[in-house]
């Protein structure tokens, strides 16, 4: 007998509020709960936040908490492309990090693109509509609006957060507010 269309719908919602992952380090397994929230914007990065605390206290590794983040970010918000370009050890070009999305370029020249902007301005960039940013790289043609945050350790910038959405004018001062908290916790617990 078919499934009545109102349980399927809850079943849904039960399996989009309860997204089950597990934590591994060196020490222990443990499973964890992430609680995916509906709402305004701030209300989903200060649900988020503590979550995503939580994920990487005891862990160091960088790229660990990166893909972790990346992830939860996703799961979060289900922007087109979320993730990380990290500074080479040539301070001349960004490389791809961890990341949720589409394929992506792997290499970034200092100055080139919103990411290699943000790096060499040494701040957030928020590009309503990617097309009127002279110079954006185009991973994905899908794309229509981005926001870049440059990861800083003390001064210097080891990488930056890059997000994209399939639609324009998507992010604004309450993202810029929050993703750079999340990235200076990621710096803080992380050996870089
Ligand atoms: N659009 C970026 C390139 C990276 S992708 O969007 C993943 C830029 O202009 O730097």
């Amino acid at each position: 007998m078919a499934t009545p269309i109102r349980q399927i719908a809850c079943l849904q919602r039960y399996y989009i509020t309860q997204v089950k992952f597990t934590k591994i380090n060196h020490l222990n397994y443990m499973s964890e709960d992430l609680h995916i929230i509906q709402g305004t914007k701030e209300a989903q990065y200060q649900a988020l936040y503590p979550q995503i605390e939580a994920l990487i206290t005891g862990e160091t590794n960088l790229i660990a908490n990166l893909a972790n983040l990346a992830a939860a970010l996703k799961q979060q918000f289900n922007w087109w492309w979320v993730g990380f370009y990290l500074v080479a050890p040539n301070n001349q070009q960004l490389i791809l990090g961890p990341f949720q999305g589409p394929i992506a370029c792997t290499r970034i020249q200092k100055g080139k693109g919103v990411c290699g902007s943000a790096w060499q301005q040494a701040k957030t960039l928020i590009v309503p509509d990617v097309d009127q940013f002279p110079g954006h790289i185009a991973c994905s043609s899908l794309s229509k609006s981005e926001i870049v945050v440059p990861i800083f350790n003390n001064t210097h910038i080891v990488g930056v957060l890059d997000v994209d959405s399939e639609y324009s004018n998507y992010f604004d001062a309450t993202d810029q507010k929050y993703l750079e908290q999340i990235v200076q916790l990621i710096v803080d617990h992380s050996l870089l």
